[in-house]
């Protein structure tokens, strides 16, 4: 492994995989001898935690989409400085649970096209691409009925329905295009252990 570790992202629609895929693939690497950090987003450090309670829970209406943005970037502002960069500096692994292309799929672009003001304000305050992104893409109906399993506090995006699935399942395919060299889509419409096992082929090569 190089010095300056391997920072990677799993992204997708609600209920995609992500989260089991992140754990599944950072239990895999330890037992491989690498040191991985598993983290998320929004969140993964102090600071981003508490702006992550933020964001995630209350009133639907409780920020302005521009807020929103702010919010978000000042996050991944914090968890950059504080948890990731810190991480590869040291030749960690970095598996991120989401990261800026969520915010350029979720907050640009479910409340009006707002996709160049993330990108400014991405490359003003972020300026970071993950290595390699792990899109996971699958049926949003599936996607809809998984995320709605769960239960919680964190619900003020999670009435948003099929409609908003259906666009950013076709948002995150685009994102693939434009971004095809840092982008792995998996399909995610089949058992753990099978799209664990493709997750696992395509960062075993990254890792090379
Ligand atoms: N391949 C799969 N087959 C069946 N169920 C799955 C599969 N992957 C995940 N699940 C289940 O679907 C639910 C959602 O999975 P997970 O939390 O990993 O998705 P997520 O993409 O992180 O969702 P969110 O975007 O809401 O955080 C969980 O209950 C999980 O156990
Ligand atoms: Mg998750």
């Amino acid at each position: 492994m190089t010095s300056t570790g391997l920072f990677l992202t799993f992204e997708g629609i609600d209920g995609s995989g992500k989260s089991s895929q992140a754990r599944l693939l950072a239990d895999h690497l330890r037992g491989m001898g690498h040191d991985v950090v598993l983290t998320r987003e929004p969140g993964g450090s102090a600071g981003a935690e508490e702006i992550r309670r933020l964001v995630l829970e209350g009133d639907p209406d409780r920020w302005s989409a521009e807020t929103e943005i702010l919010l978000f970037t000042a996050a991944r502002r914090d968890h950059l400085e504080r948890t990731i960069e810190p991480a590869l500096a040291a030749g960690k692994v970095v598996i991120c649970d989401r990261f800026a292309d969520s915010t350029r799929m979720y907050q640009g672009l479910s409340r009006g096209d707002l996709r160049g003001l993330v990108d400014q304000l991405h490359n003003l305050m972020i300026g970071r691409e993950p290595d390699l992104t792990l899109l996971i893409d699958m049926d949003p109906q599936t996607g809809l009925n998984r995320a709605k399993g769960r239960q919680g506090t964190e619900e003020r995006f999670e009435d948003f329905g099929l409609d908003l699935q259906l666009k950013m399942r076709a948002g995150f395919l685009a994102l693939a295009d434009e971004f095809s060299e840092r982008f792995r889509v998996i399909d995610g419409n089949r058992d753990m252990d099978s799209v664990a096992s493709d997750v696992t082929d395509i960062v075993k090569q990254a890792l090379r």
